[in-house]
């Protein structure tokens, strides 16, 4: 298995672009896949001050050190979710992982900083524990981003992701959410722009990145979304892709060049659409007097703390 580009011992194939690559050629074409997702749609612009929202997984990671090697100045915001032992665990890694570079990485907690955790708002809420888990990733993502005066925020979203997120909404013709689901969100009503930048790797790329880069990140995935539709999803695809490499690419690329722009008129999904005024508790823009994630904070206060075991708990 020789490297595509300098005929040396490669050290991983990629099959959709059909080629193998040294460590050096690989790490190359991570930064340069990077870089194209950035311009080909617009995500950021020289200069550009980011955030870039850190959970301690390969793909987070990954994206920080990607943004920080093309010279962007990115900082991190890690959010403790109050997942057990998994939350812990993402913490310290992230943290070891900003000190050891000398990067800002800013941190809130739910529990320390809005007195609920997600374990506890899922019970409180009846409702899967990712709905309120995204509902204040969202919300403090935002809320950073604007109080620090970052021009946008960055998620470690991947091709794997996208495309999953792509299936499942495709699966039930969801057009209010095809209508948003894009790499780049631009700014508007009070919210800060969104970026992917990783939506041309897949998460196997990201792992080797992580691996050759010497970045240590949390393997393990969090415990409450075991099971869920999304890894399905992705099992699904796997499997197509195994037949067919490329396909996800395919899928995913296509949607966005010659599918999304008929769903663009579809109304907006959540939160961000009709934004006609700002909530009254914490100043954010929302379409009701208080907004979903100061609503949560109060329907969770003073709730009895859910412990987590087994797997949740170290
Ligand atoms: P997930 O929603 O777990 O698939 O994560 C998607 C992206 O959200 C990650 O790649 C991170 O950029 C960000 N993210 C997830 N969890 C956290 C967290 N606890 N703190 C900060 N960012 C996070
Ligand atoms: Fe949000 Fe698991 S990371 S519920
Ligand atoms: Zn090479
Ligand atoms: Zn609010």
């Amino acid at each position: 298995m020789k490297c595509r580009v300098c005929r040396e011992p490669a050290v991983i194939d990629i099959r959709r672009h059909n080629a193998n690559f040294c460590v050096e050629h690989f790490l190359r074409l991570c930064r340069d896949q990077v870089a194209k997702a950035i311009e080909d749609f617009h995500m950021l612009e020289p200069g550009d001050r980011v955030l870039v929202a850190v959970s301690g997984g390969k793909d987070s990671l990954a994206v920080w050190d990607l943004l920080r090697e093309l010279g962007y100045e990115a900082d991190g915001l890690y959010v403790g979710l109050g997942i057990g032992g998994y939350s812990d665990r993402s913490g310290q890694r992230t943290k070891a992982f900003a000190e050891e570079r000398g990067w800002p990485l800013q941190v809130i907690d739910l529990r320390d900083d809005h007195g609920y955790d997600v374990p506890t708002a899922a019970k409180v809420t009846k409702r899967v524990p990712c709905s309120a888990c995204g509902l204040s990733k969202r919300h403090l993502f935002d809320r950073a981003a604007l109080d620090g005066g970052y021009d946008a925020v960055v998620t470690g979203h991947n091709l794997d992701d996208e495309a999953a997120v792509l299936f499942g909404n495709t699966l039930r013709w969801e057009a209010e959410y095809l209508a948003r689901q894009l790499p780049v969100l631009p700014a508007r009503h009070g919210f800060p722009r969104k970026v992917k930048p990783l939506v041309r790797l897949g998460e196997r790329e990201t792992a080797a990145y992580c691996v050759l880069r010497g970045i240590d990140y949390v393997v393990e995935e969090c415990p409450m979304a075991a099971g869920n539709k999304h890894l399905g999803y992705k099992e699904a695809l796997n499997a197509i892709e195994a037949a067919s490499p490329g396909s996800k690419h395919a899928f995913y690329f296509g949607f966005l060049d010659r599918a999304a722009p008929r769903f663009a008129d579809a109304a907006p999904a959540s939160g961000e659409g009709e934004v006609l005024g700002t909530c009254s508790v914490c100043g954010s823009p929302s379409t009701n007097d208080t907004c979903a994630f100061c609503r949560l904070v109060e329907r969770t206060a003073g709730a009895q703390p859910v412990v987590l075991t087994a797997k949740g708990s170290s």
